[in-house]
């Protein structure tokens, strides 16, 4: 796992952008994994820049979201289809048939967990991940004792997450209890993962997950059995890290690193 500690959010979320944005030069026709929350807004407004202002094209790019709250229809404000037309996909060109993500209101749960599944693979598989943590180290709404191992599938929030959540909601009972998330085990397949965080809440979930052991404890943790994963921090999400100045010497001598290392 490589680690990249940057000096703030604002560094955080361009080098995200970059990484994206490398992909999509040599790749256009990308799929692309997306996560929504706080953290992840940073990175998509840099990316709306690069396409208004440097002409990075989406226009073959297909998405598949991570997650979507149960019982939330497509236009509640705080619903991810929401988040993700709002912050992202009104301002990019990626025809509106090439997202994905999942439906918080289908009658029949099983059948869509296996539908986004098998539609994912059809797609060609996720070639970047985009992901936050939560502090309980979730990704996805892959909760403490989720299955390493897991697919799409209905999961029941943690106490902890519901009430990091209530900021968004007018009141905590207003918090769906349920959610629809691709599994750690969906997540482990995509080609590359990027993670990003920041601020302090996240300083001990980005220790456990970077240098802890792996556990369903700490979903995140399962990003050390990935070949490719990324994890870009920033001072105060890194604060944790015993290893630090390690990350910040393997980031100082990439460039003039041998191929390959
Ligand atoms: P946040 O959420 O970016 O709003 O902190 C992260 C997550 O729960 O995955």
């Amino acid at each position: 796992m490589e680690a990249i500690i940057q000096s703030n959010y604002a560094a955080m979320s361009k080098i995200a952008a970059q990484i994206v944005a490398e992909l999509l030069n040599t790749k256009p026709n990308a799929v692309l994994g997306m996560a929504t929350g706080s953290t992840p807004l940073g990175l998509y407004q840099e990316l709306v820049r690069l396409h208004t202002r440097e002409q990075l094209d989406f226009s073959r790019v297909t998405t598949f979201n991570l997650d979507e709250y149960v019982g939330l229809n497509a236009n509640h404000p705080q619903s991810y289809h929401h988040f993700m037309h709002e912050h992202f996909f009104q301002h990019v060109n990626i025809p509106p048939h090439n997202i994905n993500i999942p439906s918080g209101t289908t009658s029949n749960y099983p059948a869509f967990c296996d539908w986004y599944e098998k539609r994912i693979v059809e797609c060609g598989g996720i070639d970047l991940q985009i992901l936050g943590i939560g502090t309980d180290g979730h990704i996805g709404f892959n909760e403490p004792t989720s299955s390493l191992s897991s697919r799409t599938r209905l999961k029941t929030l943690s106490k902890q997450t519901i009430d990091d959540n209530a900021r968004f909601f007018d009141r905590r009972a207003d918090v769906p209890v349920y959610a629809i998330t691709m599994g750690v085990g969906t997540i482990l397949e995509a080609r590359k993962l990027l993670l990003v965080a920041s601020g302090n809440g996240k300083a001990k979930a980005i220790a456990q997950t970077v240098e802890g052991p792996v556990t369903s404890m700490v979903t995140a943790s399962a990003l050390q059995l990935h070949r490719d994963a990324v994890v870009i921090v920033d001072e105060a999400a890194a604060s944790q890290l015993t290893m630090r100045d390690y990350y910040d010497f393997i980031y100082a001598a990439k460039p003039a690193a041998p191929r390959g290392a």
